[in-house]
Parts: structure tokens; sequence; C-alpha cells
């Protein structure tokens, strides 16, 4: 039997566990308590926001584009640049590192912007083909 008995061991060790917990926290700068967002920031690579933010922190990338390096973000169809950019500027200006987007207006818009660049690009081959035929005539 242990001295002491009884298991108040382990309820002082849980106690003393949570205690280390809230010491680590309250040690914390208030910008690390932020709740990040799980909700995906690169559509094309499912990079989310809490995903890149943590990158950011890490590796403290010199130039924007250095976070492509997080899984691929902003290689795609380019619509998360300019997000990215944003968290980068904060990052720079020892900002809050989080975007107030709402995540179905993000969403909705991205997918008009994956819209219009079809359109561009139909647009573009069709004056191609035109291009193409007016030669061989
Ligand atoms: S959404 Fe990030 S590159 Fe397309």
């Amino acid at each position: 039997m242990r001295p002491g008995g009884g298991g108040g061991g382990f309820q002082f060790s849980v106690f003393s566990l949570w205690l280390s917990v809230a010491r680590f926290l309250l040690a914390l700068p208030s910008s690390r308590l932020i709740t990040m967002s799980d909700d995906e920031l690169c559509y094309c690579f499912h990079v989310s926001q809490r995903k890149v933010v943590n990158y950011i922190r890490i590796h403290q990338p010199r130039v924007p584009s250095q976070i492509s390096e997080c899984g691929g973000a902003g290689t795609g169809c380019g619509w998360c640049v300019p997000f990215l950019r944003k968290l980068f500027d904060a990052a720079l200006q020892k900002g809050e590192l989080k975007l107030d987007i709402d995540p179905v207006e993000y969403a909705r818009e991205r997918s008009e912007y994956i819209q219009r660049q079809k359109q561009q690009r139909a647009a573009a081959q069709g004056k191609v083909a035109d291009d193409v035929g007016e030669k061989q005539c």
C-alpha cells in the first residue's frame, strides 16, 4: 500500500496536471488562445486556416509564397492566395493571425471564382479556335 493510501495520490496528480496546463495557458500571449478555424482555406489542397496559421508561427516564412510549402496551399486555382497573404501580413505586423470570413460565403465566392475562370478559359479557347480557323481559310 502506498503512503497516504486510498487513491488520494491519483487525485493529487490529476489536480497538479490540470494546474500545470492552466499555468501554461495563462503564460501564453493572448493571440495564441484564439480558436483557429478548421474550415478549409485552400480548397484545392484541403488546407485549413488552422494549418496555415500554425505553419506561419512555426516556420516564419520570409515571403508569402513560402506558405505554399504548407500542403501546397495557394498553388491550385489561386483563389486563396489573397487570404494567405493577409495571414502573412498579419504575422509580419505581429497582429492576430485570424481571418474573419464566413465559411459559407467564402465557399460560395470561391465557386463563383472557379466558374469565371472556366468561362474565361472557354472564351480564350474559342478565340484561339477562331484565329486558327481564320488562318486556314
Ligand atoms: S483554393 Fe487555394 S489554390 Fe485553389
